[in-house]
């Protein structure tokens, strides 16, 4: 058996975890930093590395006691390295560093995307590889071909703002509170998504490419009255904003799961992985699971626990790369964009 420590600190959640085998998720903790960031309306790297600093020590303190793992039980440690906030991957990387100079164990520098695209594959005993991958988050959406833990082919990716994006400036041009994803999903409850047809940009017929910036407008023009008034939203009722929520969440999921069915078309695969912090949305996970229920396809979902930033992918997707020897030494570097961003 091996046991691998995780830690994660790309962007405004502290983690830490311990996974065996890149199967077994003995601890998995996050402490996030929302509460402090929410007055900003999003995230302020300095007060995100500051607060990894203060939380980092306990948290992974934290994912070792709730494993009954003694330091010694650690066989290699692996850390988000790339993509995120530099002085907060920072942090993460730092410590991993020194513990694995400390304790005398290898050292995974893991792509947080990468670990994304494994998350569904987290706890199940046979991989569902291949596969394609769909990863929504606040940073990033991008359909990928997964061949192994490893293994991944770019399809396509946003050419403007990410899902998760659009959810948090939607939800702020709606006065909802951030983080703006799970203020849409429960605000959208009660609306109706036909009221309004926001735009699906589809782009190119052929292309698995997104587009989020357009039906951010959109909604922006919609609550200004077509942009008559620069105000607006004190004139909409709460039904009228339930109403925008869900046309908007509508749409969105519309464009990601009609994108998703075209890489499926395009590459004839049988299996759709989703993952990634707009995972957490219900909407998304069940007209994903029609879409495929519909088509004969299996469609898994990354559990609940690891669709929001954790470590437990980070360790188990690192678990995967120590066993390919694919190494880091102690000049591992903190970058800000992903290795799977290639052409
Ligand atoms: O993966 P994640 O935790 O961090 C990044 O790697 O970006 O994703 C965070 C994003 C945020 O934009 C947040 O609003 C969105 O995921 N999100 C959701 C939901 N929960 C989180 N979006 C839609 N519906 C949700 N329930
Ligand atoms: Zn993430």
């Amino acid at each position: 058996m091996t046991t691998v420590l995780g830690i994660e600190t790309s962007c405004d959640e502290t983690a830490a975890a311990v996974v065996d085998d890149g199967i077994t998720v003995r601890s998995n903790i996050v402490a996030s930093q929302i509460e402090l960031h929410r007055k900003y309306g999003g995230v302020v790297p300095e007060i995100a590395s500051r607060a990894h600093i203060e939380n980092l020590d306990t948290i992974v303190q934290e994912a070792l006691e709730k494993a009954a793992c003694q330091p010694g039980d650690v066989d290699v440690i692996a850390v988000t390295n790339r993509p995120g906030l530099v002085p907060a991957l920072l942090i993460g990387v730092t410590a991993a560093k020194t513990l694995s100079w400390a304790w005398q164990r290898p050292l995974v520098g893991v792509d947080h995307i990468q670990a994304h695209a494994y998350s569904p594959a987290i706890n199940l005993s046979k991989p569902p590889w291949p596969a394609i991958a769909l990863i929504v988050s606040g940073g990033h959406t991008s359909l990928f071909r997964v061949d192994s833990p490893t293994g991944l082919q770019l399809l396509g990716a946003t050419l403007d703002d990410a899902a998760g994006e659009a959810f948090d400036k939607v939800a702020a041009i709606l006065g909802l509170p951030y983080p703006g994803g799970p203020s849409i999903e429960r605000t959208a409850r009660d609306g109706d998504p036909k009221v309004i047809q926001f735009p699906r940009t589809m782009l190119h017929r052929d292309s698995l490419d997104f587009s989020f910036s357009g039906i951010k407008t959109a909604v922006l023009y919609h609550v200004h009255g077509h942009g008559k008034t620069s105000g607006g939203l004190e004139k909409l009722s709460s039904t009228d904003i339930a109403d925008i929520a869900a046309s908007f969440q509508q749409a969105v999921v519309d464009v990601l799961v009609n994108k998703t069915m075209l890489a499926v078309a395009q590459t004839g695969l049988s299996c759709v992985v989703l993952g990634g912090g707009v995972a957490a949305n219900s909407v998304l996970r069940s007209s994903l699971e029609d879409a495929c229920g519909m088509r004969d396809l299996t469609f898994i979902a990354a559990p609940w626990a690891y669709c929001t930033d954790n470590a437990a992918m980070i360790a188990a997707l690192g678990y995967h790369m120590w066993q390919q020897g694919d190494l880091a030494g102690l000049d591992l570097d903190a970058l800000a964009n992903s290795s799977t961003r290639v052409a």
